[in-house]
């Protein structure tokens, strides 16, 4: 399982409490990343039919992506606070998502993630956990 130090409590566990908001840089450290993975989607060449489905500003493509990361690391449920609840099967509903498109998501994250100035345990669980959402949010084969 992966830890982080903290030199109170012991050991905890990122996925408990708001330790992986903490790890993440609180609101500010994930605003970073998503601006870090909408640049990587401006980039990546296997990217490009995902950025397409997106507005050409993706300024608040990616407020909603760091609010939404917030609450669902045990931070500030911010995306809820200010646009309601998401569910996120339903959120992608109307589009074409199938393995290639989530696969170059997780990518552009990937990408985010090197430039982040987290720790490598971390960046590895973020991606193993991003894989969930990201699955559910496939709606074809
Ligand atoms: C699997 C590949 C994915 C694709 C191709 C994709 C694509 C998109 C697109 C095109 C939008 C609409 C953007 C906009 O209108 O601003 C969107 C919205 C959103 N996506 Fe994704 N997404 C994917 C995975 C994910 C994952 C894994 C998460 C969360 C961890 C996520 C979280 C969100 C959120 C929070 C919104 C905003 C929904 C709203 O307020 O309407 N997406 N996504």
């Amino acid at each position: 399982m992966q830890t982080v130090q903290n030199t109170d409590h012991g050991q905890l566990h990122y996925g408990e409490g708001d330790t992986s908001f903490k790890a993440a840089g609180g609101y500010e450290g994930l605003v970073q990343l998503c601006e870090a993975f909408y640049n990587a989607m401006q980039q990546l060449p296997q990217a490009q039919h995902i950025r397409a489905m997106h507005p050409a500003d993706l300024t608040e493509s990616s407020e909603k992506l760091a609010r939404f990361l917030s609450g669902w690391l045990g931070g500030p449920k911010l995306y809820r606070e200010k646009y309601g609840l998401i569910r996120i099967p339903a959120a992608h509903a109307h589009l074409e998502i199938g393995p290639a498109e989530r696969d170059a998501w997780l990518e552009c994250m990937r990408v985010a993630l090197q430039s982040q100035p987290y720790k490598d345990d971390f960046k590895t669980y973020l991606m193993q956990q991003l894989y969930v959402p990201a699955e559910r949010s496939r709606t074809r084969d």
